[in-house]
């Protein structure tokens, strides 16, 4: 990992990681590129990664706006890492889902204005990502698809996921979401809200920054505090049961069963790969 070595209204690459690049496209906007092939999954490593640049993207003041994106065709983010809950130690499942609600609290929190220019699939975790944004662009292409499909996997959603869908779509709509992990098109996520605008595929990122100046158009003061007045109680029930949330997770993906259906859901990964 490289130090930021140029401050920001720079446009150029300001800082590359393992997993992602950021780079600044104008004064006070970063976007994070993220690069972990080939389906940009999750992994604690990432993760540890995400967390680490947003902290630093946070801390520099002139950082005002930060863009999330996808360098890898087809998909977003394919959501958590299978591999850091398949035939691991209780231990290392305990230090992964830290880390997912880690990257969660510190984007659902963030004080930057944050967007994804969703330009491709965004399954699971991926969707997630994404919904912790103030604001959703997705390409209009009818291949993608977007969604909190655990269920699908004999996996259950937890309450912070859950929440941040109600957030952003409304209780009903999460309700038969989740219990039949849907995956929507991009059309019906318009439909639903869970995606704010669709462009072509060429211009997702452009029109990312574009909306990024309305946005910046706000004083910073005023959209912050409006902001965490909105989040701020969805943040509080996981700070205040992260330790029994991790346990909660803990016990349930180390069990038998969700093993064996994790590991034949792997199976057929690899299968579809051949
Ligand atoms: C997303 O955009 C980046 C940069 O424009 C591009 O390299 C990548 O292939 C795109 N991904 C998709 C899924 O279109
Ligand atoms: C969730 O959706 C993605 C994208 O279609 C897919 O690749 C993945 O296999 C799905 N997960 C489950 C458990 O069905």
């Amino acid at each position: 990992m490289q130090k930021l070595h140029r401050r920001f209204p720079d446009a150029a690459i300001t800082a590359a990681f393992k997993w992602m690049i950021i780079a600044s496209v104008s004064a006070g906007v970063a976007v994070m590129h993220m690069q972990s092939p080939p389906v940009n999954s999750l992994s604690l490593e990432f993760l540890t990664d995400v967390c680490i640049a947003l902290e630093k993207l946070e801390m520099d003041k002139s950082c005002r706006g930060l863009v999330v994106t996808s360098s890898q065709p087809k998909v977003f983010s394919a959501g958590l890492d299978i591999l850091d809950m398949y035939g691991k130690s209780p231990e290392h499942c305990a230090e992964f889902w830290k880390a997912v609600q880690e990257m969660w609290l510190k984007f659902y929190g963030s004080d930057m204005i944050t967007i994804a220019a969703v330009n491709g699939s965004s399954p699971a975790g991926g969707c997630l990502l994404s919904m912790t944004c103030d604001y959703r662009i997705m390409a209009d292409n009818p291949r993608y698809s977007i969604g909190l499909n655990e269920t699908k996997l004999g996996i259950v959603a937890p309450f912070w996921f859950k929440d941040t869908m109600v957030n952003t779509v409304g209780h009903r709509t999460t309700e038969m979401a989740l219990q039949l992990g849907l995956l929507y098109s991009p059309a019906e996520a318009l439909k639903i809200g869970l995606v704010d605008q669709l462009v072509r595929e060429d211009q997702v990122l452009t029109t990312a920054t574009e909306t990024m100046t309305k946005w910046l158009a706000i004083p910073d003061h005023a959209r912050q505090l409006t902001k965490s007045m909105m989040r701020k109680p969805t943040i509080d029930k996981l700070t205040s049961n992260r330790e029994a949330d991790v346990n909660n997770f803990v016990k349930f993906i180390t069990k038998d069963s969700i093993q064996k259906s994790l590991g034949m859901y792997l199976e057929m990964l690899k299968r579809r790969k051949a």
